[in-house]
C-alpha cells in the first residue's frame, strides 16, 4: 500500500539532517512511498510542508543544515496549535520527527499520546538525548569546534595571550568536555563544575608561574531556562567578559563560536548515521511500531519508546 511520509527537521538545525532525509527518501524507494519534508512543527500546523522528489531529497548527504528549513514552534505551544498539528498529521500514515531531547518530548506528549503515528530521531549538536550514543550533528560539531580551538589555540599561545572559548551544546556539557579533552584544554568549565572568574584567571597565572605562555579554558554555555532566547545571562553578558578581563589582566581574550559550530560540514561519521536512522525508520514504518525514537547504543541500532525517552531526559 501506498504510504505518505512527513519528515520534520525541529529545533536547531544538526549537521547530517540531510544525510538522514536522504537515508529516509532513499530506502522508501523500495517500497514506492511519498516523502514529504517541513521545517519542524510549524509545518505541521499551517501544512507548509512540501513533497521531497528525487532531484530535493539525493545528492544532499554533504550539506550542512536542513533543505527544507527546521525551526522551533511557538504555536505547538498553544492548544489551537496542537489541534491543527494533531488534526494534520493525521493525513500522514507516519510522522519522522528529526530533533533533540524538546522535540522528542513534544512527539511524545503532543503527538503520540493523541495518536500520532511518530517516529523520532535524535538530532541535535548538543547530543543530549540520552539514550543513544550520538545523536546526529554531535560528531560534526565536535570536529569544527576541535578545529576552530586549535586554531584559536594557534594564534593565542603564538602571542602569549590565555582565552576562554565558550561553546554550544544548551545545557549538555558533551561538546565541551570532548572538545576540551580533545585539545588538551588547561580547564573544561561546566554546568556540573562551575568555577568563579577568579578562580579562572588563577589558572592562566599559576600556568604562566610555572612556565606556561597562554593558556585555554573550554566553557559550556549554559541556558536560561526561564527565558530561552538568551541562552545565558550570565555568560553571553558583556559585565562577565568585563570580569573575567578585569581578573585576568590585558592578555586575556573570549571567544563565543556559537553557531559556528551548528553550521559545521556534516562529519562522515553524521552521514553514516544519518543513512542508518533513515534505514531503522523506514522499517519501523513497514512493521507499523510507532511511538518510538531510535537510538544507536554499542553497536546496534535500536529504539526507545518516546514516553521513556522523555522521562530520561527530563527527570
Ligand atoms: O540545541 C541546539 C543549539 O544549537 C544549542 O546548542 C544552542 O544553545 C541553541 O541551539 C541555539 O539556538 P538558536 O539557534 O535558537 O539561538
Amino acid at each position: 500500500m501506498s504510504k505518505k511520509i512527513l519528515v520534520l527537521a525541529s529545533g536547531g538545525d544538526a549537521p547530517g539532517m540531510n544525510a538522514c532525509v536522504e537515508g529516509i527518501w532513499t530506502h522508501a524507494q523500495r517500497f514506492g512511498w511519498t516523502i514529504y519534508g517541513g521545517a519542524g512543527f510549524d509545518a505541521l500546523i499551517h501544512q507548509t510542508h512540501r513533497q521531497l522528489g528525487r532531484a530535493d531529497a539525493t545528492n544532499i548527504s554533504h550539506l550542512t543544515g536542513s533543505v527544507f528549513g527546521s525551526g522551533r514552534s511557538k504555536g505547538f505551544k498553544t492548544p489551537e496549535g496542537i489541534a491543527a498539528a494533531v488534526a494534520n498529521a493525521k493525513q500522514f500514515d507516519a510522522i519522522i520527527v528529526l530533533g533533540g531531547n524538546g522535540s522528542l518530548k513534544g512527539s511524545w506528549e503532543k503527538l503520540t499520546k493523541s495518536g500520532v503515528k511518530v517516529i523520532g530521531i535524535p538530532a541535535t549538536i548538543d547530543n543530549d538525548v540520552y539514550f543513544t550514543k550520538n545523536s546526529l550533528g554531535f560528531s560534526s560539531a565536535a570536529e569544527e569546534g576541535t578545529r576552530l580551538v586549535d586554531m584559536l589555540n594557534g594564534t593565542m599561545r603564538t602571542n602569549s595571550r590565555d582565552h576562554i572559548v565558550q561553546l554550544m551544546g544548551w545545557g549538555c556539557a558533551d561538546l565541551s568536555n570532548f572538545i576540551g579533552q580533545a585539545t588538551f584544554a588547561d580547564l573544561i568549565d561546566t554546568a556540573d563544575t562551575p568555577h568563579t572568574p577568579a578562580q579562572m584567571a588563577q589558572v592562566f597565572e599559576n600556568n604562566r608561574t610555572a612556565g606556561k605562555n597562554g593558556s585555554t579554558i573550554i566553557m559550556q554555555e549554559r541556558i536560561n531556562k526561564d527565558n530561552r532566547n538568551f541562552i545565558t545571562e550570565m555568560h553571553q553578558s558583556v559585565d562577565y567578559w568585563n570580569q573575567l578581563a578585569a581578573f585576568a589582566g590585558d592578555d586575556f581574550r573570549g571567544h563565543i563560536l556559537g553557531h559556528l559550530m551548528r553550521g559545521a560540514k556534516p562529519s562522515a561519521r553524521d552521514r553514516w548515521l544519518g543513512f542508518h536512522y533513515g534505514r531503522v525508520a523506514i522499517e519501523l514504518v513497514h512493521q507499523n511500531k510507532f511511538g518510538v525514537g531510535i537510538g544507536l547504543v554499542g553497536d546496534n541500532f535500536t529504539t526507545m519508546t518516546l514516553e521513556q525517552i522523555t522521562k530520561l531526559n527530563f527527570k
